[in-house]
């Protein structure tokens, strides 16, 4: 592998599942952009978002990605379904890696999202604020290298498409 894979993608399209396999079978380094700033804040994203603003979350997961990114080490980079709002972060994907979109059918999503209670983005009746946020972010993971519908597939599906998509372009 010669270069960063990262997935973008709205909650529950399967980023960090996905990412795990590709992951592990390209025996390479998996990192996660919510998952190094916590680790870094040692704070939950929930608690960030709660006591410090979503604006200052956003500046943080900037922050992580332009680290992760600049690393020299080829690694897959999963991120939060909100880093493509920022059109740096955009750029410094697109510059620094190959970036793969996972999408899914809104009623797949919500089937999915159910279960969670942790994402701060979706506290409150979760078919409203699923259809918003859909709805502010349509076209904005339409950058990616490659787009994969992971709705009726199984994670090992989607990341055996991934890897072959990979090494098509690598
Ligand atoms: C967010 C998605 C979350 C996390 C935060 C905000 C978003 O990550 O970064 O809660 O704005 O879509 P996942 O996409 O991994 O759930």
């Amino acid at each position: 592998m010669n270069r960063h894979i990262i997935l973008v993608g709205f909650m529950g399209t399967g980023k960090t599942t996905v990412g795990k396999l590709v992951a592990q079978r390209l025996s390479c380094p998996l990192v996660d952009t919510d998952h190094y700033l916590e680790q870094k804040r040692g704070k939950a994203i929930a608690n960030i978002f709660s006591t410090e603003g979503e604006r200052c979350f956003r500046q943080q997961e900037h922050d992580a990605l332009a680290e992760l990114v600049h690393s020299p080490q080829p690694q897959v980079i999963t991120t939060g379904g909100g880093i493509v709002l920022r059109l740096d972060n955009v750029d410094l994907m697109k510059k620094n890696g190959w970036v793969v979109a996972l999408t899914a059918a809104r009623d797949v999503l919500i089937e999915r999202l159910k279960k969670d209670t942790t994402r701060p983005l979706l506290t409150g009746d979760l078919d409203k604020r699923v259809d918003q946020l859909l709805t502010e972010r349509k076209n904005a993971y339409d950058f990616a290298h490659v787009t994969i519908d992971t709705s009726h597939r199984s994670p090992v599906e989607v990341a055996k498409i991934v890897i072959s998509k990979y090494k098509a372009v690598h």
